[in-house]
């Protein structure tokens, strides 16, 4: 524990032998004038004081320690419950470089337009200096990062999403590297000013990336993505820059170890868009007897070639920012399981015995609630009791389910690659792609319903490669180019599979024809059976479908019908998708790959002759 007062003689020297950080630092510190810094050793004490600090300024409301042990409840301020899309930003040198879909500005002007919004930013408040490694300390396949913020809320969960504090400090002097992360909510304090419980500036956000300096500023908000600067800005935006030029992925996957009856094991990693399902399949129970599912990681995998040519992921973050409303007993029991104890929660509802609640827990909701605006809550209200973005922030080792190599820093290697989106009509449960190429082309054109884990419209339908669209540091027609190369550069034989999954088609009536959940341990098991040349498949248009007595359907209530409906591919309804994906690829111009436009018109051709 390290605090001093920031202010004039008073201020002691960094303790840092790294050069570069007590510079940045002070430079930070001397512009955003905050009130005092502090240095993160990362250690449990450190923790519970800055938690102690946050239930004293009324950030948290600590939940009943019989019903939720050493676990908080926090409530944003209504105007930052999301990741603000419309809010970021990637200042390349050269606007080309962000590409169609990012916000771009030049890097000069973007600068001055932050440092006129840090300065001063951090009056009153504590600035933390957080150190922290993506990926297991010490491995050749983790960076290093340090945040510097005056939000303790944030300081508390980086503890818990990051490997925060002394050792990584520690690596950070040994590499003399790390990037450089700032972040300040954007509410300073004049003397004497009473704080709010969320402080953040309610309609003025920056997330903003500078990809050629490596470098991360953040202001106007304290939620998730927008604030917990490892997670999308470092791990994904500024890593998958990194990637590019240095021959890896950085990808929004989850990673799965997914051990058959006979005890064969395959990883699996999964490219679905925000809120559409990751976490639930990493820790999934399957239904399916003798078929274990362990979690490696449920948002973020960095993938790198191993010696022997083949894909090795590791997970580059050490806890779940997951999305609360849907879990229960049912749905995510592994997810229960985590979330016993030590637990922040955000935007839940709370309960009159100190618990949380959100919809979707129970079946019937308690009979009243404080709600996720802080105001009193009955059933039949037309307001949810929980915000549809609401999250819990817990460490990855509290999960029953997570594998013993989840940290290996040398990373799992990679038997299959999922995509998926939300898609209520026409894109069948399972399809696998002809080969890498295909797979890449089935990534780029991947498209899925909007959710409440950004903010703005719910439900829209829109393209979202490799659901990448709001996490891509640089121009995205390169970053397919990137996906070609990777296939290019081992065997094809020693590449990962591709398939596409959609757990959310719908019947007429509107419902959900299949399951789910547990029960996509069914489609797990076809994946696997194919990657080993065991299970059947028939060709379509669009790839290979299982045939319906590939998919093992033993104990499952659905009627054939309805099992032909979900793996139906009905080339008029797929033709008609084609306007948009021509659409969607005219974005990139040019720089789109030869090889996608050469399979969007083999797909053509394949669904006229179908
Ligand atoms: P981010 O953390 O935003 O990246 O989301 P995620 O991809 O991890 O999504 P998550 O697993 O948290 O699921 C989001 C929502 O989709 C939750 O409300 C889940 O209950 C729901 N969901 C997840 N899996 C399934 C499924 O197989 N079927 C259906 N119908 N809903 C699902
Ligand atoms: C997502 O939106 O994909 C998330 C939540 O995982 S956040 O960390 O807010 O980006
Ligand atoms: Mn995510």
């Amino acid at each position: 524990m390290h605090t001093t007062e920031a202010t004039g003689s008073k201020q002691s020297a960094a303790p840092t032998s790294c050069k570069a950080l007590a510079k940045w630092v002070s430079d930070v510190a001397a512009m955003t004038e905050p009130a005092a810094v502090h240095w993160c050793d990362g250690s449990s004490e450190e923790y519970e004081r800055i938690c102690a600090e946050l239930v004293e300024s009324g950030t948290f409301t600590p939940l009943s320690p019989e019903r939720r042990p050493g676990s908080f409840l926090a409530r944003s301020d209504p105007s930052d419950v999301a990741r603000v899309e419309d809010r970021t930003f990637i200042c390349s040198e050269r606007e080309d470089e962000a590409g169609p879909t990012n916000n771009w500005r030049d890097p000069a002007e973007m600068r001055a337009t932050l440092t006129e919004l840090f300065t001063g930013s951090m009056a009153g408040r504590t600035m933390y200096v957080v150190p922290f490694s993506m990926g297991p300390i010490g491995s050749d396949k983790s960076h290093l990062g340090v945040q510097l913020t005056d939000s303790p809320y944030v300081a508390a969960s980086m503890r818990i999403m990051t490997r925060m504090g002394s050792q990584a400090l520690a690596e950070i002097e040994r590499r003399d590297a790390f990037v450089p992360c700032l972040h300040s909510v954007g509410a300073p304090l004049a003397d004497g000013q009473e704080d709010v419980s969320w402080p953040c500036d309610a309609d003025n956000k920056w997330i903003v990336h500078f990809p050629a300096s490596r470098e991360i500023w953040s202001y106007g908000s304290g939620y998730g993505g927008n604030a917990l600067l490892g997670k999308k800005c470092f791990a994904l935006r500024i890593a998958s820059v990194m990637a590019r030029e240095e021959g890896w992925l950085a990808e929004h996957m989850l990673i799965l170890k997914l051990t058959s009856p006979e005890g064969k094991v395959k990883y699996v990693t999964g490219a679905f868009p925000s809120a559409c399902g990751k976490t639930n399949l990493a820790m999934l129970v399957p239904t399916l007897p003798g078929w274990k599912v362990e979690t490696i990681g449920d948002d973020i995998a960095w993938m790198k070639f191993g010696e022997d040519g083949r894909l090795y992921a590791i997970n580059p973050e050490a806890g779940f920012f997951g999305v609360a409303p849907g879990t229960n007993e049912r749905t995510n029991p592994n997810a229960m399981k985590t979330l016993r104890d030590q637990t922040i929660f955000t935007n839940c509802a709370l309960t009159d015995d100190g618990d949380v609640w959100w919809e979707g827990m129970t079946e019937q909701p308690p009979a009243h609630l404080i709600d996720w605006h802080g105001n009193d809550w009955t059933p039949g209200s037309d307001v949810p009791a929980a915000h549809p973005n609401a999250r819990f922030t817990v460490s990855a080792a509290q999960n029953p389910a997570a594998a013993p190599e989840w940290q290996d820093p040398r990373g799992v290697p990679i038997d299959a690659i999922l995509f998926g989106g939300r898609r209520e009509g026409v894109v069948p449960l399972v399809r696998e792609a002809f080969d890498w190429e295909h797979g890449v082309f089935l990534g780029s054109i991947m498209s899925s319903e909007t959710t409440a884990a950004a903010a703005g419209a719910v439900g829209k339908l829109r393209h979202d490669p490799f659901a990448m669209l709001p996490f891509c540091g640089y121009h995205m027609a390169d970053y397919f180019a990137h996906w070609l190369e990777i296939g290019g550069a081992t065997d094809a034989a020693k590449l990962p599979r591709i398939y596409y999954v959609n757990w959310f088609r719908k019947d007429a009536e509107g419902r959900f024809l299949w399951p789910g959940y547990g029960e996509n341990s069914r489609v797990l098991e076809w994946i696997c059976r194919r990657c080993d040349d065991e299970a059947d498949a028939r060709e379509t248009p669009i790839g290979l479908v299982p045939t319906v007595e590939a998919l093992n359907t033993e104990g499952l209530s659905i009627d054939r019908e309805q099992l032909e409906q979900l793996l139906a591919v009905d080339p008029q309804a797929w033709s008609k998708e084609l306007p948009a994906i021509h659409q969607h690829f005219a974005r990139f111009g040019a720089r789109l790959p030869q090889q996608l436009r050469d399979q969007l018109a083999r797909l053509e051709q394949r669904l006229k002759e179908a």
